[in-house]
């Protein structure tokens, strides 16, 4: 009896030695489609293939994908858990031809596999193909000799395969196995189908169309092949079961939730359990492909399926969260085919185990007062939509939970009253906002909002998606259309491009399709609207077009490195200096950062050195950098930094990244850094490369600043700063490591010199230039006076000469007149003995006005000013003397 497990690599071995390439199964949540919420089946990760948009070094294809279908054109939510069949999570076995094969080989290849690889028995095996399909009739018969009655033509879009409302469709032909008549139903087509005695197994997908937006379809440029086998049903039969809850993979998980919950399997629990284990998988899955839980979007979808879970764990008696304990069973079975749920398992228990914890707390209460309003209607009458609301509101029920419960009363919930008071919560949360401040503009993105949802955000795992657009703005009001020269604000349902917020600067790239381009030079977001300012480039923009959205993959990198430097940088300084230390502002951009912090007074180089080297040592130990969801209040106890003054919502992103031993984090071990913070970041610690920081300044009083480069940048800083010193070096003919010795010595010998230098010129002034004798002295009034004009010396000199001068004419007073090259500088000097009846200021202002100056300062026995020329220098000294 094949496990499910034989049954994945039998298939993919198979398609392989038929010249399939096997393709890993793409992420849960797709990049490459503007509007299809989950992976639905294989193909979706090769739409572009068929289509002829993309093309690749192979034509045919294999791949088990990973499929959720709980939300958008498929989906099987309600049904999980009461039928034997239908799950959130499933398998899909496929094989692919683009432009290779058609419908012959796709239908032997099929009988092949199921008939002889798998050894099903071919009497058990019905085949339907759409009406008017003769072709594939013909190949059924001719390939497996099936009678006409087992080639059951239909007519509905059952045999006409739509990944959504667009891409590419064709008709298709289904296999369908019988699991006999002791099983109600009847064979697809008749009134009984429904019934679970014949099981789809196998859709065969003859691609052949395109499908547009407005519901038009074109021929594809070549037929191809589209195949999607459900593993789990295929499992059930090859098993002796019609039961998918009875295979092997989904047993297991089903007796880990009993082990589990001391619970019989089989017992009253039974659908609890199935419901569980389905639930597990979904949810496992998402969480390892980045979905988070959140209130919008995807994350409300994962947030959906686990409250759905958690409130079978409930109904079983646990006390306890369950759904993380059996995540283990969960890895266990399928983390071999697929590596990403064990690199995620530490993350998936958490936000689990976060989640279950928290639910808890409101589910009990929720469920009583279901039950008390309930008490109050009358038999099978519908619960009001208020109360629906309220246990949405209040409680965190969404709306399929509450439907779930009351499913099994044999109830229903008036929807229209839960949306309407939904509408009416809107409403007061908006004239809330309206005045709460906010610019006039943002009313706007508020009705975009309100209209269209919030845009759902991809950029924490790609930088590359296709979305629809469903807004354009161009001052302040919606349009239509934008064409080539308009820059406008493109909304659209799910971006890859980051929003402006937390400090760290918006994405800048490209949004593009067939005949259209912009260029996206910022994005803000407003009311969980992302706006992507844009100038057209090629083109007509339209709303509702379907478009790809490239973020600048080198620019977005380089923030990346700066946002997760910057998270070190915080912690390193918390621990240097002390937990006072607290983010007071921060700028993550492409080329640097720039993080303010609270901390009085400069750091000390050593300071800066040694935070830079704990920065630098984080980086080195290359750790994966994890990011969880939760409380604000669960993260400020596990100690995460929060921005001071912030308003944070019911939850929380918290990043953290680095081991340190004994860090004190509570639940999380060994984290190093634990930030709140929205933000884009590295994969792991190493990916910054390297820190390096350029200073600390004051930014405001009590608040410091460190700015800083990463990675790239760092090593060219660094590689600059070398450059330099070479430079230095080779200058100072010296070794670099002895250049810091050799300018010192430099310094100081310039210093002596300038000294000598100096020295030497008051002597040559006093000399005259080769006259040794000093100027004589004459009597005037009683005082000595000594006036002499002099060269080859500045401004500077003349008060060193003055003293000269007065020391050699022992009583009286001096004055210096100096030609500095078309410029005159005088100095004049008393002696200490006339310093009452003669002021030095005197003397210069007179020789100054003199000189075409102004002015002239100081102490009445050493005085200095300056003029415009010395060409007056007689008439100078005359009038000093007249001031005797
Ligand atoms: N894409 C086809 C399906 O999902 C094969 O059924």
């Amino acid at each position: 009896m094949p496990s499910l497990n034989d049954i994945r690599t039998r298939f993919l071995d198979y398609y392989k030695s038929e010249g399939h390439e096997i393709v890993s199964s793409s992420p849960l949540v797709p990049r490459n489609d503007p509007t299809l919420m989950f992976a639905n089946s294989g193909m979706v990760q090769f739409k572009n293939l068929f289509t002829g948009a993309e093309s690749r070094d192979y034509s045919r294809a294999t791949s088990a994908q990973k499929c959720v279908r709980a939300g958008g054109k498929h989906n099987d939510l309600d049904n999980v858990g009461y039928t034997a069949r239908h799950h959130t999570f499933f398998e899909m076995l496929g094989n692919f031809s683009f432009g290779d094969y058609f419908k012959d080989d796709a239908i032997n290849y099929a009988w092949n596999m199921v008939t002889r690889e798998l050894g099903i028995n071919k009497d058990k095996l019905v085949v339907t193909v759409y009406h008017d399909d003769d072709e594939a009739a013909a190949i059924w018969k001719k390939v497996a000799g099936l009678s006409d009655d087992k080639i059951i033509r239909i007519a509905t879009d059952d045999n006409f395969w739509m990944m959504g409302s667009t891409g590419p469709c064709g008709p298709s032909s289904e296999i369908f196995y019988d699991h006999g008549d002791h099983i109600w139903g009847g064979p697809p087509g008749s009134p009984e189908e429904d019934g679970d005695r014949f099981v789809e197994i196998w859709n065969l997908v003859f691609m052949q169309y395109e499908q547009f937006e407005d519901g038009s379809r074109s021929p594809l440029p070549n037929q191809s092949i589209d195949t999607g086998m459900g593993i789990e049903r295929v499992a059930a039969l090859l098993q002796g079961t019609n039961d998918n809850y009875a295979t092997d993979l989904i047993r297991a998980l089903i007796e880990a939730s009993a082990n589990a919950t001391s619970t019989d399997p089989d017992g009253p629990g039974k659908t609890h359990h199935r419901v569980i284990a389905d639930h597990l998988r979904s949810t496992s899955f998402l969480i390892a492909d980045g979905v988070m839980p959140s209130n919008d979007g995807r994350g409300y979808v994962l947030r959906r399926i686990m409250r759905r879970a958690m409130r079978h764990v409930h109904l079983l008696g646990a006390q306890d969260p369950l759904m993380h304990r059996l995540v283990p069973s969960l890895v266990g079975q399928m983390g071999a085919a697929y590596p990403e749920l064990g690199q995620a398992q530490a993350l998936i228990e958490e936000t689990l185990r976060l989640e279950e914890t928290r639910f808890k707390q409101t589910l009990e209460r929720g469920l009583r007062l279901l039950d008390d309003e309930l008490d109050g209607l009358a038999e099978g009458t519908d619960l009001p939509g208020q109360a629906a609301f309220k246990l949405y509101d209040t409680y965190g029920f969404p709306l399929d939970l509450t439907q779930d419960a009351l499913r099994e009363k044999g109830r229903g919930v008036d929807s229209d009253g839960f949306d309407e008071a939904m509408a009416e919560q809107k409403a007061k949360a908006r004239a809330a906002w309206s005045g709460s401040g906010e610019t006039v503009d943002a009313t706007i993105w508020l009705d975009i909002a309100d209209r269209d949802g919030a845009t759902d955000f991809l950029g924490y795992d790609t930088e590359t998606a296709e979305a629809q657009i469903t807004a354009i703005v161009k001052h302040g009001a919606e349009i239509k259309s934008a064409t080539v020269g308009d820059t406008v604000q493109i909304v659209v349902n799910q971006t890859p491009f980051y929003g402006e917020s937390g400090g760290q600067v918006g994405d800048t790239g490209v949004v593009h399709a067939d005949g259209l381009s912009a260029r996206v030079t910022d994005t803000r977001k407003t009311a969980g609207v992302f706006i992507h300012i844009a100038e057209i480039t090629k083109g007509t923009f339209e709303v509702g077009t379907a478009v790809e959205l490239n973020v600048d993959p080198t620019r977005r990198s380089q923030i990346r490195a700066n946002h997760s430097a910057t998270h070190l940088l915080h912690e390193a300084l918390r621990q240097s200096l002390g937990d006072h230390v607290a983010q007071r502002g921060s700028l993550n951009a492409p080329d640097r950062l720039r993080f303010d912090f609270s901390h009085g007074k400069a750091l000390s180089l050593e300071q800066l050195q040694s935070v830079e080297a704990e920065v630098n040592a984080y980086i080195r130990q290359n750790t994966g950098v994890e990011t969880r969801i939760m409380t604000p209040d669960d993260a400020r106890e596990l100690g995460a930094q929060a921005l001071f003054g912030e308003k944070y919502g019911d939850e929380v992103r918290v990043v953290s990244m680095g081991a340190q031993p004994n860090s004190g984090r509570g639940s999380l071990g060994n984290t190093y850094s634990l930030e709140l913070c929205g933000g884009t970041h590295v994969g792991r610690t190493g990916d910054i490369g390297a820190f390096v920081m350029l200073g600390d300044s004051a930014s405001s009083s009590g608040v410091r600043r460190i700015e800083a480069l990463s990675g790239q940048a760092a090593m060219d800083y660094l590689r600059t700063q070398d450059g330099r010193l070479a430079e230095v070096a080779s200058v100072l003919k010296t070794p670099a490591a002895d250049a810091p010795a050799r300018v010192k010595a430099l310094m100081d010998e310039r210093k002596a010199l300038a000294n000598e230098v100096a020295q030497l010129r008051r002597e040559l002034a006093v000399s005259g230039g080769g006259q040794t004798d000093a100027p004589a002295a004459e009597d005037v009034n009683g005082t000595k006076f000594l006036a002499q004009v002099v060269s080859g010396v500045t401004g500077k000199d003349l008060p060193a000469l003055v003293d000269d001068y007065k020391a050699q004419i022992g009583s009286g007073a001096v004055l210096l007149i100096a030609d500095a090259g078309g410029k005159a500088a005088v100095a004049a000097g008393v002696t200490a003995d006339k310093a009452e009846a003669v002021s030095a200021v005197d003397l210069v202002r007179a020789a100054v006005a003199e000189l075409g100056g102004k002015g002239g300062g100081g102490r009445p026995d050493m005085a200095q000013g300056g003029g415009a020329s010395a060409d007056n220098a007689d008439a100078a000294i005359a009038a000093a003397k007249a001031v005797l």
